[in-house]
């Protein structure tokens, strides 16, 4: 299956999918790397890899769909079975999800339902939790709301600063974002309501 990856940032999730491309662990083709933002550090990265890329800017579009149109043609020329969103910085609009229904995974770094939203790190952090994690999920109409289908916790220590904790939560969902799309590409996720089986 091929597949694309959408990124507005650091991209360091986007690199651990290409490591795991390269070495055979997702058995997928990572064929576009699309970001919203011309200066995003993932657009270097998938150009040191020599993955094609994509760079669509907002500012050109009126309104949210009439951007989603033209990522989901880009994608579609570039024949995209399904997106992995890693630390994209938007919310898809309805016509984006019609378009790839089922087949847009999203990483969000906290125990959905939990820590919702762009600090999900520092306001679980902040909240005081024991435990906090990493959510893979289908993305759906509303934000971080989607079908799960992995999740891996992760313990807060009482001496954890914000940037130990984000350097946890980062080498956790470098392993646990390739193995979901590895999954995915390989037919093995069944979706029932809202519970993901494994093939
Ligand atoms: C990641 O930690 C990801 O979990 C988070 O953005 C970061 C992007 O880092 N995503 C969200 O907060 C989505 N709500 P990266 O650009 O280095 O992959």
């Amino acid at each position: 299956m091929n597949f694309a990856v959408l990124a507005s940032g650091n991209g360091s999730n986007l690199q651990a999918i290409i490591n795991a491309v390269k070495a055979g662990k997702i058995k997928g083709h990572l064929v576009l790397v699309v970001s919203d933002r011309e200066n995003a550090f993932a657009l270097k990265r998938a150009r040191k890899a020599k993955v094609p890329t994509a760079f669509v800017d907002p500012k050109q579009f009126s309104d949210r769909e009439s951007f989603d149109r033209a990522v989901v043609e880009k994608l579609r020329q570039s024949s995209v079975d399904f997106v992995a969103l890693a630390g994209f910085m938007r919310i898809l609009s309805s016509y984006f999800i019609n378009a790839y229904r089922d087949k847009i995974l999203n990483i969000h770094p906290a125990l959905l339902p939990a820590f919702k939203g762009s600090h999900a790190i520092k306001d679980a952090l902040e909240y005081g939790v024991k435990v906090t994690g990493l959510t893979v999920h289908f993305v759906d109409e509303q934000v971080d709301h989607g079908v799960i289908i992995l999740q891996e916790a992760v313990p807060i220590h009482p001496t954890d600063t914000l940037e130990k904790l984000e350097k946890t939560m980062h080498s956790v969902e470098h392993k646990l974002y390739p193995k979901a799309i590895d999954l995915f590409a390989r037919g093995k996720l069944e979706i029932r309501g809202r519970m993901v089986r494994l093939r």
